[in-house]
């Protein structure tokens, strides 16, 4: 079974079949018992509340028999590895287990479950790129050609780390803006087209300049390898120096979109008065975040079996181009037995424009 662990592991082709099966899963109002007799076990080693309750929400929802480990309450906590206990889950029937840990990166053994990343340390967070990028395929309608701004602590980033592995290959173009402090380490900047230091440019004119604006979230608590070096932003004037204020907001164009991966500090990184600006996407984040994490258990679970050759649930005809891309080449095997089978000739409707 794949491991889901970094943002590479994602196949354009595969995004759009996510993407897509997202879609369906969102407009039915019974959710088909995908992972039914599957045993999905989450592992958690930091603090989680989108991400933990989105993915169990959606493991319940397909039918999975669902553990949740609270790491520090497992053998973690007497010194055992991460790959050691992975493959006691896997002697114990376990089929996929969602991580998220400390570590910067998961290294599955060669017996273990199908591993999804949950977050690992400030390495990458697939998922919650992938749910970024449906969030802005959903409102632009396409993904090739749009100018993204993220702004904030790129440097300690799990979620950027992803970001920066998955959208440049969607066609984004990518412009990574933090405090000089806290830009992008090199092996995560290959695909970003622009790394700019706040306190050489207006941020005004940067975001005049994009489609999006995803703001992150200074990551504090990892800090601790850089405290007592000078000119360091502290939480109480970084909404000034660095921040989305009311006044950068207005330098947004009006159909430009604001994005965060939560959680928010407001007052920290975004002004709370910008909280119910009609720009905003937060919200829709979190709502997307269960359809993408079924569609990626799916996927995990082996009951997504020929996303490589074509599925059932996508073998229509698509409108939008990327889609067609990956989508039209030949006609992929019927699958009877696929729980999309009927309705299955409904074109694809974005779900903000039911
Ligand atoms: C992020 C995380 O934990 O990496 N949150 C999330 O999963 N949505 C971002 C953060 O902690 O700032």
């Amino acid at each position: 079974m794949p491991h889901f662990l970094s943002a590479e592991d994602f196949s354009p082709r595969l995004v759009y079949a996510l993407f897509r099966l997202a879609g369906e899963l969102r407009a039915r109002r019974e959710t088909p018992k995908l992972l039914s007799g599957r045993s999905v076990t989450l592992l958690f080693g930091e603090p989680s509340t989108r991400t933990r309750l989105s993915f169990s929400l959606a493991a319940l929802r397909l039918g999975a028999e669902i553990l949740t480990l609270d790491e520090r309450l497992t053998s973690r906590a007497k010194g055992e590895t991460l790959a050691d206990t992975l493959e006691v889950l896997a002697l114990l029937g376990v089929d996929v287990a969602v991580v998220r840990t400390s570590e910067d990166a998961i290294r599955p053994p060669a017996l273990a479950p199908s591993v999804v990343s949950a977050g690992s340390g400030t390495g990458e967070h697939p998922t919650q790129a992938l749910l970024d990028a449906w969030t802005l395929y959903e409102a632009f309608g396409r993904l090739e050609g749009l100018r993204l701004l993220v702004l904030g602590d790129v440097r300690h980033s799990r979620v950027f780390g992803s970001h920066a592995r998955l959208l440049p290959r969607l066609g984004v173009h990518l412009t990574a803006a933090a405090p000089r402090a806290w830009l992008g380490r090199e092996e995560d900047l290959e695909g970003v087209a622009d790394r700019i230091a706040l306190e050489d440019v207006s941020l005004e004119d940067l975001l005049a300049a994009v489609d999006a604006v995803l703001v992150l979230r200074p990551q504090w608590e990892r800090h601790a390898h850089s405290v007592g070096t000078p000119a360091l932003p502290t939480p109480a004037s970084y909404l000034e120096r660095y921040g989305l204020t009311q006044a950068r907001a207005r330098a947004l164009r009006p159909e430009a979109r604001i994005l965060h991966p939560g959680p928010v500090t407001w007052g920290v990184e975004i002004d709370p008065a910008l909280r119910d600006d009609p720009r905003i996407l937060v919200r829709r984040q979190v709502e997307n975040g269960l359809y993408v994490r079924m569609a990626v258990l799916v996927a995990a679970g082996g009951n997504f079996p020929s996303y490589e050759t074509g599925h059932a649930a996508f073998a229509r005809d698509s409108s939008s181009p990327a889609e067609r891309g990956y989508f039209g080449e030949g006609s992929p095997p019927r699958d009877d037995k696929s729980p999309f089978r009927e309705g299955s000739a409904r074109a694809f409707t974005s779900p903000l424009h039911r």
